[in-house]
């Protein structure tokens, strides 16, 4: 069963090929790169697209519809997802980033596990954003500074119609998934506060997600329904649709 709440109306139509209102060139020129981008990055998830995944088209179109870049605005939008262990949360999530990538020039996957882990993801997302070189040794917290910054100007560099590539920056759009965020008070130092133009997708079991990010698009998810559990068995054995299911008397299964 999935349960929606939602705090405003429908979402204006998406269109993914063009830039929303005001992410067009910010400045003529600039001579210090420094914290502008080179993007679009190329989709670098923790999990591969599942083949098997199936149903909740429901879910995917909530999201879809809150966090795809409209045209009418450059804020920033968020949806949280909360469940218990092992309801599909990361399946919807890795399967909305793969359907809808080309939405976003930058998808930044973060490990809400415990601060290790989301310093660690901060500072792979400052060198793939080319914030900070490989090699640096800045510190943890500087790395992550950077990438909350670059959240607020998200600049990347573009080249303009008969222009010089370069020459030029825009807006970036950015999606932050924030995935097993159990402990939202872990999230606190590294929520992107005055970030602009993105998107940010939180995974969480803590039903508290619901009242914690109150100001929040939210949904939780249930079981998939039995049709859907019924496709899943399907896809799953490859079956030409003939599922056979015999009685166990002995063990006392009955189907
Ligand atoms: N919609 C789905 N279609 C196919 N497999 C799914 C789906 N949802 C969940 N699964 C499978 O169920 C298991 C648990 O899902 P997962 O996304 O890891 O749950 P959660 O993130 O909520 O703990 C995974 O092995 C995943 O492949
Ligand atoms: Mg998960």
């Amino acid at each position: 069963m999935v349960s929606t709440e939602s705090k405003s109306g429908a979402a204006a139509l998406t269109d993914c090929s063009s830039d929303p209102a005001g992410a067009t060139q910010i400045h003529g020129s600039f001579d210090v790169p420094g914290n502008i981008a080179r993007l679009p990055l190329p989709l670098r998830l923790p999990y591969d697209r599942n083949p098997n995944f199936c149903g909740r088209e429901d879910v995917l179109s909530a999201i879809e519809a809150r966090l795809a870049p409209h045209a009418d605005s450059d804020g920033l939008r968020t949806f949280s997802i909360y469940g218990l262990g092992g309801m599909g949360k990361t399946s919807v999530v890795t399967e909305f980033v793969y359907k809808y990538q080309s939405c976003f020039d930058a998808v930044l996957w973060v490990r809400v596990d415990d601060i290790a882990k989301l310093d660690e993801s901060f500072s792979r997302i400052a060198v793939e954003l080319q914030l900070v070189q490989a090699v640096d040794t800045l510190d943890r917290v500087i790395r992550r500074n950077l990438v909350l910054d670059w959240t607020c100007e998200p600049r990347r560099a573009t080249i303009p119609e008969g222009g010089e590539a370069g020459n030029y920056v825009k807006l970036a759009k950015w999606l932050l998934v924030f995935d097993h965020a159990d402990n939202i008070t872990l999230l606190g130092d590294y929520w992107p506060k005055a970030a602009i133009n993105g998107s940010i997708l939180v995974m969480s079991r803590d039903s508290l997600t619901k009242t914690k990010l109150a100001s929040h698009h939210k949904i939780q998810l249930g079981h998939l329904d039995s049709v859907v559990r019924g496709q899943l068995i399907l896809n799953i054995t490859a079956s030409d649709g003939h599922v056979i299911i015999r009685p166990r008397p002995d063990l006392g299964v009955y189907p």
